[in-house]
């Protein structure tokens, strides 16, 4: 289940990357623009004032940013971006963080590309540190001390998403623009990466745990995290954080 309060913890820092991503989009006056995976909606928000025409549409799958998106007055629904069909007028989709989330989620950006009318947009970020330090140490602590209590849980592989040529290959013929960008995050506070995996990867984990062995997860993990990434004396800490991003303009 996603949390939107601990989600929206570090909103300035998940908007960033957006707002580049929508930069490089370049439609004047699209008649539908969707946001898939839209979490609580404070980012679809930005779509409906760069676009104030058009029709602005949201889905995500889990009910409680359905929930929180609604109260934002936007229009919002359930529903799972792997079956989403684009509507004939739909002119832009953004998919900001939501990917990663999706296997098979290549083919699903070909079918797009092939479903949507010609000079649509689709605009995509997703994260690029699967292979990094701190998802490195979940997937050891994992695989060393919890293996077979969470057999089932969905963590995300290192190869959940491809590099910005992978994307760009997908789209034969359309015009292509993909790039990454690692942001040096300046985190503060007590466990601040532990704080950052908690709203992310670590949700599925949290999930299929109880209260007590998700608080000796957390004691388990944060030692490890604060020794890769150390706070400094004047009590910020870096946390280095890859994205990798694809604008397209189909053909
Ligand atoms: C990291 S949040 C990003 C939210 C928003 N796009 C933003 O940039 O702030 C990921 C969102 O994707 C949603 N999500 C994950 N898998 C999904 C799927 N298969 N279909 C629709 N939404 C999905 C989650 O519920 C969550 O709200």
């Amino acid at each position: 289940m996603w949390d939107p309060d601990k989600y929206l913890t570090f909103a300035d820092h998940r908007a960033r990357p957006f707002y580049e991503l929508i930069a490089r989009i370049q439609a004047d006056s699209p008649r539908r623009v969707v946001d898939l995976g839209c979490g609580p909606g404070n980012l679809t928000t930005v779509l409906g004032q760069r676009w104030p025409t058009a029709a602005i549409e949201a889905f995500d799958s889990s009910q409680e940013m359905v929930d929180a998106a609604r109260e934002r007055g936007i229009n919002a629904h359930v529903g799972d971006v792997a079956t989403w069909q684009p509507r004939p007028d739909t002119d832009v989709v953004v998919t900001n963080a939501v990917l990663q989330w999706v296997p098979g989620h290549p083919d699903m950006l070909r079918r797009w590309a092939k479903e949507l009318p010609s000079g649509a947009w689709i605009a995509m970020q997703v994260p690029g540190n699967f292979d990094g330090p701190s998802h490195n140490l979940i997937r050891e602590l994992v695989a060393r001390s919890w293996s077979s209590r969470l057999a089932d849980v969905n963590l995300r592989p290192v190869d959940a998403v491809l590099t910005p040529t992978g994307y760009a290959d997908l789209f034969d013929g359309c015009e292509v623009d993909t790039w990454e960008t690692t942001y040096t995050q300046v985190l503060t506070g007590d466990d601040p990466v532990l704080e950052w995996v908690t709203g992310t990867a670590l949700r599925p984990i949290k999930a299929a745990l109880t209260d007590n062995e998700w608080a000796r997860f957390r004691a388990e993990l944060a030692p490890a995290l604060r020794e890769v990434y150390p706070r400094r004396a004047d009590g910020r800490t870096w946390y280095p954080f890859r994205r990798v991003f694809a604008v397209v303009r189909v053909s």
